[in-house]
């Protein structure tokens, strides 16, 4: 078998696009969430239209799932003989819509405005998903002409968003089907429209709620108010513990460290966060440690009588989602417990709390030396053009590689991806840059094929 070029890759791409974002469109017209309380009928529909995809380059696939968890979809090629395995990640699942007049074209319809396609899923992580069947497609995988010089595994979770409960299960469950050279995760970013990246530190995770309960029921708050210290006045005064007075994380026992010397100015990170002139950043610390080295703890609702609805009342339950995002070295569990153990020590008035946990996930950081991570770097400078990559940390968790690691400590993690600094993953109006989306397909072909080559030396 000759292999490609890059030339011959570059072409291949350019042929393979059209089709790719037609198939990326379908799927973003499944709005299949892993979230407790919806339907998951749809999550069903997007894990078929993903096997179909990965059956159409020629793929043995199998849908699998633990217990009543989601359907992750597991499609596999042997490597020829001498030959790597690389291991390709992507999740189907997508976050809920939040606020339906927040968007500015239906987020299951997609739609292209300015060189942009808009639509929940677009690019976290549909996307992820599409840029590995484009790789593929671009060997000519599922044709006469297959020219695909490696093994390949594609696993497409289905509830990375709702905190990946079955993953460890269904790698245990897949461990043989899944061992990899390499684990390319197409699930993260890049640094700027233009600049690619390999991340190499993601933030752990621990989702909880803490509830708050002062009163059998609701009363008169006229009748009875003033020595009733209502559930939601506790609540706030809890949660107004959780920073010191600079707005670092006061939950003592947290683990901190320093981000790699990256400038990521103040102004872009504002203008990129979309913050209101005059309000003050918190916490202390350069940017990209407070985003990617410390711990950051935000409250993400509160559970309590609509205003418009709220009568003259007392309050006498409140529950509020917390989520707290942990440093590289942080432990999950035991932070749980800091979190669990300052809110108690800071329960004012004998009000009754409780806690539930809701998921967590550990943060890592990978080591990105070594041939195969040379070989990822020269197909991103090829792909854009001569541009490096840059070696960025996130601030967002990928649960996975930190299981990945422990499971397949020799194999090496490329995390990849399709985000850009304006693509508001999870917010209204989420949407894909198409032209840095060639980009990611073409990178992904390239780093197949590098190494392929990587793996002869
Ligand atoms: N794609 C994100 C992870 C990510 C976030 C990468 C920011 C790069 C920048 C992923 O889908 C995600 O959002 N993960 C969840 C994990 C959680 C549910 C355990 C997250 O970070 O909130
Ligand atoms: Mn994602």
């Amino acid at each position: 078998m000759t292999t490609l070029t890059v030339d011959e890759l570059r072409a291949a791409i350019e042929r393979e696009l059209p089709g790719v974002r037609a198939d990326l469109e379908a799927l973003v017209r499944i709005p299949g969430i892993a979230f407790d309380g919806f339907d998951f009928a749809p999550l069903e529909r997007s894990a078929q239209a993903v096997a179909e995809l990965m059956r159409g380059v020629g793929l043995d696939v199998q849908v699998s799932r633990i217990g009543d968890g989601h359907p992750a979809v597991i499609g596999r090629r042997p490597a020829p003989p001498g030959a790597p395995t690389v291991l390709l990640y992507a999740h189907h699942d997508v976050q809920p819509v939040g606020d339906l007049s927040k968007w500015e074209s239906d987020p299951f319809e997609p739609t292209e405005r300015d060189g942009r396609l808009y639509g929940r899923g677009a690019a976290d992580d549909k996307a992820g998903v599409m840029a590995h069947i484009a790789a593929l497609r671009a060997f000519g995988c599922g044709t006469d002409d297959d020219r695909l010089p490696l093994g390949v595994v594609v696993f497409v979770e289905g509830e990375e968003e709702f905190g990946s409960d079955s993953l460890p299960g269904l790698l245990e469950k897949h461990k043989a089907e899944l061992a990899a050279d390499v684990i390319v995760i197409a699930d993260s970013g890049n640094w700027d429209i233009g600049v690619p990246a390999l991340t190499t530190s993601l933030r752990g995770i621990v989702n909880s709620f803490v509830d708050v309960q002062v009163l059998e029921s609701a009363v008169h708050s006229g009748m009875f108010g003033g020595p009733v210290p209502d559930a939601l006045t506790v609540l706030c005064r809890m949660l107004a513990t959780l920073h010191d007075e600079n707005g670092d994380v006061a939950v003592p026992g947290l683990v901190s460290g320093e981000a790699a010397p990256l400038d990521y100015p103040v102004d872009r990170y504002r203008a990129e966060a979309g913050i209101l002139d005059g309000v003050e950043l918190i916490g202390t610390g350069r940017i990209v440690d407070r985003m990617w080295t410390k711990p950051a703890l935000a409250v993400l609702g509160i559970d309590a009588p609509r205003t418009a609805e709220a009568p003259n009342a007392l309050v006498p339950v409140a529950r509020a989602k917390l989520s707290l995002r942990l440093a590289p070295g942080d432990d999950p569990k035991s932070a749980y417990q800091a979190l669990t153990a300052h809110l108690e020590k800071h329960v004012p008035w004998g009000a009754k709390i409780s806690f539930e946990f809701e998921h967590d996930g550990n943060a890592c950081v990978i080591d990105a030396t070594g041939k195969y991570f040379d070989a990822a770097r020269s197909a991103f400078a090829t792909a854009w053009d001569g541009t490096e990559p840059v070696e960025i940390g996130v601030g967002g968790s990928i649960p996975f590689i930190a299981t990945f690691q422990e499971m397949f400590p020799g194999a090496s993690i490329l995390v990849t991806g399709v985000e850009d600094p304006h693509a508001k993953a999870h917010g209204p109006n989420e949407s894909l840059h198409l032209g840095e989306f060639a980009r990611v397909c073409l990178a992904e072909a390239l780093l197949l094929h590098n190494v392929a080559e990587a793996a002869k030396s």
